[in-house]
């Protein structure tokens, strides 16, 4: 049987995938921003995002240059909204310490906000060809059943023992096609549930397969409970507009514009007085939605609240009306959009 290496390797160039839009280049800006975008998101989902972003900001110069609003705008939608502030951190980190030249050193690739071990690796071998491991949870899991690694895969001990694994499996050469290919095997052979084992290159030495182990691996550990939260957000319209609130730049959805929000407990009507001088008549609550973050799960419970005649408050710069039409395309979060959509169709 010839090596793991030389057979994803073979694998990928028949079964991988071969024309994503940030492969068939050496351009280490458009690679890196791939494998941010790719870190917690599916390929379809990003797609979009990636083109988008690239006709904006077409290289890290353009980036480090752009307001972090702008960028924020282009990332809303996508989620993880870190990703989008560490990566205008880091356009400014190479604008300034490398003159604008995207460093190809490993090590100065993993001190560049919001780059780890495996994304430091996978941008060093697609842009330089770096022989480097790369350990994503795709590729965790591969490794975790082929060599039939039991234990909480995000625990430190099995952990260390992936990344032994990961390190000792590179192949002397062909770097780009084996890390692309343990990719696109994780994501599309040996994924999470029901995995095409009949399709894989390395059914032959799975040890999980073998042992009728592939449903129980990758190892999970006690099951984590998110804590649970609710917010009440107002869908205040006013003649076929909606009125929006930029939120305060740190925290979640950190900068974007959204629905105000209050706590459950309060009551509204005092502070639609209060905060936006708005007399209103009776609200009425739409659907809840739900939304999952990684620390935690929300419940939003939206209210619709008709007024007669937009407040003044023209001199308040955290607040703007737009129509229907204009939220569903500006930079919302998705499930702030998904409250207006329903809003309007009520
Ligand atoms: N996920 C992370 N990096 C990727 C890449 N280069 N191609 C496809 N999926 C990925």
């Amino acid at each position: 049987m010839s090596k793991l290496s030389t057979r994803v390797i073979g694998w990928q160039r028949r079964a991988g995938r071969n024309d994503l839009p940030w492969q068939n280049t050496r351009d280490a800006y458009r690679i890196w921003l791939s494998e941010i975008m790719l870190q917690q998101t599916q390929v379809s989902a990003v797609v979009p995002y990636y083109e988008r972003f690239l006709r904006k900001f077409p290289d890290v110069l353009a980036l480090a240059r752009a307001d972090v609003d702008e960028v924020m705008k282009l990332w809303a939608g996508l989620g993880y909204y870190a990703r989008a502030r560490n990566l205008h951190r880091a356009a400014q980190h190479i604008a300034d310490l490398h003159g604008g030249v995207f460093p190809a050193g490993i090590e100065a690739i993993r001190s560049l906000p919001g780059v780890g071990r495996s994304t430091a690796a996978a941008i060093a071998a697609f842009a330089f060809g770096t022989r480097a491991a790369i350990l994503d949870g795709n590729v965790k899991r591969v490794f975790a059943r082929h060599f039939g690694v039991d234990g909480d895969v995000k625990s430190k001990a099995v952990e260390e023992r992936l990344w032994r694994i990961a390190e000792e499996q590179l192949p002397a050469s062909g770097i780009e096609r084996y890390s692309q290919g343990l990719m696109d095997l994780g994501a599309t052979v040996c994924t999470r549930r029901q995995p095409a084992c009949h399709a894989c290159p390395l059914a032959k030495t799975c040890l999980a397969l073998a042992q009728g182990r592939v449903e129980s691996l990758p190892g999970r550990g006690a099951k984590r409970t998110v804590p649970h939260r609710q917010t009440r957000m107002l869908v205040i319209v006013s003649n076929g507009q909606v009125m929006l609130e930029k939120r305060p730049p740190t925290g979640v959805w950190g900068g974007l514009w959204s629905l105000p929000e209050v706590r459950l407990e309060d009551d509204v009507a005092v502070i639609l007085k209060a905060r936006f001088g708005i007399v209103a008549g009776s609200p009425a609550a739409l659907e809840r939605v739900e939304h999952g973050f990684t620390h935690y799960s929300l419940s939003i419970f939206p209210l619709r609240i008709s007024v007669a005649r937009k407040p003044n408050l023209a001199a308040e710069p955290g607040i703007s009306w737009v129509t229907a039409g204009a939220a569903a395309t500006a930079a919302l979060p998705a499930p702030v959009k998904r409250i207006i959509a329903l809003s309007w169709g009520a």
